[in-house]
Formats: structure tokens, sequence, C-alpha cells
């Protein structure tokens, strides 16, 4: 059977020479004579895979000695609990409300602390971000938190947003990590889940600046103290070892096939940039969600005039080998995730259909 072009949301496409490498050495890594699925974290072969995902990671976004990186589980979801717990201090945290994730970071975040949107789009449906000059801040924030690329809106942050002296950014970036490069420096803490654009389901990357694990009060439980977690090397636990074996084939495929994330910027905004174009220029059949200057070059929602043109559109492009096309049922409508590993020859494919599609049907 020939591989469909998947614009899932995620679990998302992954690059398939890191598919073809994890397939090679499936039954025999590396003369072990074992899988990457059996063998002991605690082994050398796997320290080093460990290792050099990490270092594919700082070499990518250039991420500065002052900077730890873990790979914990519990998916994004659980960092909207855990930063909260570990940093919040007793002080009160800003969310800035521009979508239905970080929505949801700052529900979990009222779990741990005092809560404050400093913005909030729900009022207009979620169809942009703000400009710094509209944020209310509190000087005095433990932090300020913001997920940069909205999955379920289609709404990206052009830049991180400003904050007060000396308080931190937090950031979700799971929908578009490695995407672009980024200056790490911009941010306290970010983080990311795997299974959109860096691997399978089950391991989740938290790149968090040293100082602020000061921070982390005593006598959290131990899987979800930072501190903890980075002095056992995220190995506290048995930690998800294939999926961060596949975390290390991807950032090999980002830099020895793609060349690094500025080239990989290149190449997205190229994809991104031919769905638009068929929407901008499709006279109202075809319909965005977001404000053109926060569109997110990562996921394109769109939807037609009516529901009943939406499925027709989904079931028609999956027979043309276009699969999960549908959008997310808050927003409705369809929706095309086209991380890193979507390749551009997909992204033609779908905008040619589309093209065909409003023809036959507009
Ligand atoms: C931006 C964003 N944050 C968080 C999540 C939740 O991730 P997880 O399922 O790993 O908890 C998702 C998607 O599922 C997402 O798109």
């Amino acid at each position: 059977m020939e591989r469909i072009y998947n614009f899932s949301a995620g679990p998302a496409m992954l690059p398939l020479p890191a598919l073809k490498k994890a397939q090679e050495e499936m039954l025999n890594y590396n003369n072990s004579g074992m899988s990457v699925m059996e063998m002991s974290h605690r082994s050398k072969p796997f320290e080093e895979i460990i290792g050099a995902a990490e270092a594919n990671l700082r070499q990518l976004l250039n991420i500065p000695s002052n900077y730890k990186v873990l790979f914990l589980q519990g998916g994004a979801s659980l960092q909207f609990a855990m930063l909260p717990m570990n940093l919040a201090k007793g002080k009160s945290a800003d969310y800035i409300v521009n979508g239905t994730w970080s929505k949801t970071a700052m529900g979990q975040g009222k779990t741990q602390t005092t809560v404050r949107a400093c913005w909030d789009g729900s009022a207009d449906n979620f169809i942009r971000t703000p400009e710094d000059s509209e944020l209310d801040l509190d000087p005095n924030a433990a932090f300020v938190y913001h997920c940069c690329n909205e999955t379920i809106q289609g709404v990206q942050f052009q830049k991180a947003p400003k904050t007060p002296d000396g308080v931190p950014l937090l950031c979700d970036a799971s929908s578009d990590f490695l995407h672009k490069p980024i200056d790490i420096n911009d941010y306290g803490c970010i983080f990311a889940c795997a299974q959109k654009n860096i691997g399978p389901a089950g391991v989740t990357i938290i790149v968090m600046r040293e100082d602020l694990l000061e921070r982390v009060p005593e006598g959290l439980p131990s899987m979800l103290d930072y501190k903890l977690q980075d002095s056992k090397g995220s190995m506290h636990n048995t930690p998800p070892t294939f999926a961060i074996y596949m975390v290390k084939l991807v950032t090999d495929w980002l830099i020895n096939d793609i060349g690094g994330l500025a080239n990989m910027y290149e190449i997205n905004k190229r994809k991104a940039a031919m769905l638009y174009e068929v929407v901008d220029n499709s006279d109202g059949f075809y319909i965005g969600h977001a404000k053109k200057e926060c569109r997110s070059i990562m996921n394109v929602p769109f939807r037609m005039q009516t529901p009943e043109m939406d499925a027709k559109f989904i079931a028609e492009a999956a027979q043309n080998g276009l699969c999960t096309l549908k959008g997310h049922r808050s927003v409705g409508g369809c929706r095309a995730s086209i991380y890193n590993a979507m390749p551009e020859e997909g992204v033609v494919a779908l905008r040619d259909f589309m093209v065909d599609f409003q023809k036959k049907n507009g």
C-alpha cells in the first residue's frame, strides 16, 4: 500500500527517512542484537541515544548552556499543571488566552495558583494574537504564559511577546517546535509534546532556564518536580525510550537532510503560502479562520459555505490520498496541518485538489 498524505494535527506524519532508519534498526540496533524498545534505559547505547537527542536539540535551537533540556511524560497537558506547581511560588500568573490550548492551560493553572488573563481573544472567537501594547501585564506576576501556535484556531505569534523585567515567559510550542529558528533567550521555559513536529506521542520536551529551578518548592511528588527530574537526567523512572529514540532520528533528519531550521522555515513558508493563496483567491469559496497577519504556517483551518460542502470536500480529498482534513469540532470545517514532515509534494497535491474542487463545486 502507498503512503498517504496525512494532514492530522497530531499524532502527525513523521519524516520518511526517520521511519526508514527506525525500520532498518528495529530488530538489531547498532549490533546490540536487540531493538531499542527492548533495551535498558540505563544501558550505554540508550544513554548515547538520549545524549544525542539532547545534543541535536541544542544544535538546532542554539540552546544556551544555562538552559536545561528535559524529556518528560504526561504530554503537553501535564506541563499545564507542572509549570504553575513548580514556578508560581504562591504568586499570581498571567496568561495570554488566544485559543483553546492557552485557555485550557489557564484552567489548569488555576488548580495551582491565582491566574489572570492578561489578554483574552475569546470574544472574537480567537482569530488573532495580541500586540504587546494590548497586554495588561502584572509586573509582579510569577510568569507570563502563552501558546505560540494555537493548533485548533491556526493562530500563531510572529514573535515572542514582551514581558515585564524579571518576569519569565513560558511557551507551549507543541505545534510549532523546531519549525523555524528562535531565540531561546526570549523564554524562561518552552515546551512541546512530540507527536506533532518532533516524534511519536509519549515524550514531551522541556527547555528551561536553570535559575527557574530554584523556584521549585520542597515536597512535590517526585515525578512532578523539575529539579528532581533534572538531577536524574530525565530518568527518575523509565523514560519513553522508543519515543526519545525517534526524537533523535527526527532531529538527525532536520540536521542532515534539511540542513537546519533556517532551511526548514523556508520550506514551511512556501508550503503555507500555497494553501493560503488558494483561500485568498477563491472569491469566498474557501473561508479562512485567523486574521491574515496572525495565520499559522503549521495549521491551516478553512471552511466552505455549508457543513455539507465541507463533508464532501473531506470525503473526496480522502479518496485522493489527502487524509485527516476534518477541522476540530470547536471550529468546524477543515484543517490542514502541515508540520515539518509534510513534504512539499503533499501540499502541492492538496492545493491542486482545492483548486479543482472549487471549479467543480463553486
Ligand atoms: C498547542 C497544544 N498544546 C497542548 C496539546 C495537548 O497535548 P497532549 O495531548 O500531549 O497533552 C496540544 C494537542 O494535542 C496542542 O496542540
